[in-house]
């Protein structure tokens, strides 16, 4: 089977899978970083080599400031708990996303955590946080006017990103059944493959995982050119 090298996911429906059972919408996010990790690993069984999570956009600040306080929290302790094992198991940590405008315990432990796990090398988990992809274009513009030093083309565009070297995603997937992009990865989107999962979120599965790989694994991908 045909393995992508990098998957993002767009880890959507955290408050409808809540609401559903009568529970708090934090409820939701909480089983959610749940799954995330189940996730991690099974893109570390099948050797994937990149993870990318949308864990918080630049949008999600107009939620109540609650929600936000509790998104933080859990993806602080998230990280706490789960760095010894990761470690061990050869994950490296990144950040992707406006990490300077967050909260500063969350910022120094984002940095802590990308330095502790610098030399893994199994899986690289990239968690998106106050990420958005025109906010990422706009900061690569600005880089480029402050350097002063010419035009740019496609290529050394890129070097602007706030990760230059992780290679674009194969497979993007979306679950709850909305079918958009929601200004994750637009630029190194361009050409992936996406997958529209109609499952909640926290309702996602070693299962749905494996459908998500055969879709994938069907597509031909021929960046406009003629196979
Ligand atoms: C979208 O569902 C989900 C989010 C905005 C937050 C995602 C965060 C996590 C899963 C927890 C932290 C993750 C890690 C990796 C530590 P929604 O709240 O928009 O759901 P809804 O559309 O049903 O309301």
């Amino acid at each position: 089977m045909k393995i992508p090298q990098h998957i993002a996911i767009i880890m959507d429906g955290n408050g409808r899978w809540a609401k559903k059972r009568g529970f708090q919408r934090q409820s939701g996010h909480a089983r959610g970083a749940y799954v995330a990790d189940n996730v991690a690993h099974m893109c570390s069984d099948h050797g994937i080599k990149y993870l990318t999570l949308y864990a918080f956009s630049t949008e999600n600040w107009k939620r109540p400031q609650t929600e936000i306080n509790f998104l933080f929290n859990l993806t602080l302790s998230y990280l706490k708990s789960r760095l010894p094992e990761m470690k061990k198991e050869g994950v490296r940590f990144r950040f992707l996303g406006r990490i300077n405008d967050l909260p500063p315990k969350l910022r120094e432990f984002c940095d802590f955590i990308e330095t502790e796990t610098f030399d893994c090398e199994k899986l690289t988990v990239i968690i998106a946080l106050n990420y958005g992809g025109r906010a990422e274009i706009v900061d690569a513009v600005n880089k480029i006017i402050e350097k002063n030093d010419g035009r740019v083309d496609e290529k050394s565009f890129k070097d602007f990103l706030y990760l230059p070297d992780v290679p674009y995603p194969d497979l993007i997937i979306r679950t709850s059944g909305e079918e958009r992009l929601s200004n994750f990865l637009i630029w190194q989107g361009a050409y992936s493959e996406l997958y529209f999962a109609d499952k909640l979120w926290p309702d996602f599965t070693h299962e749905d995982f494996e459908l998500a790989l055969k879709s994938f694994d069907k597509r031909q991908r021929k960046y406009g050119a003629v196979i």
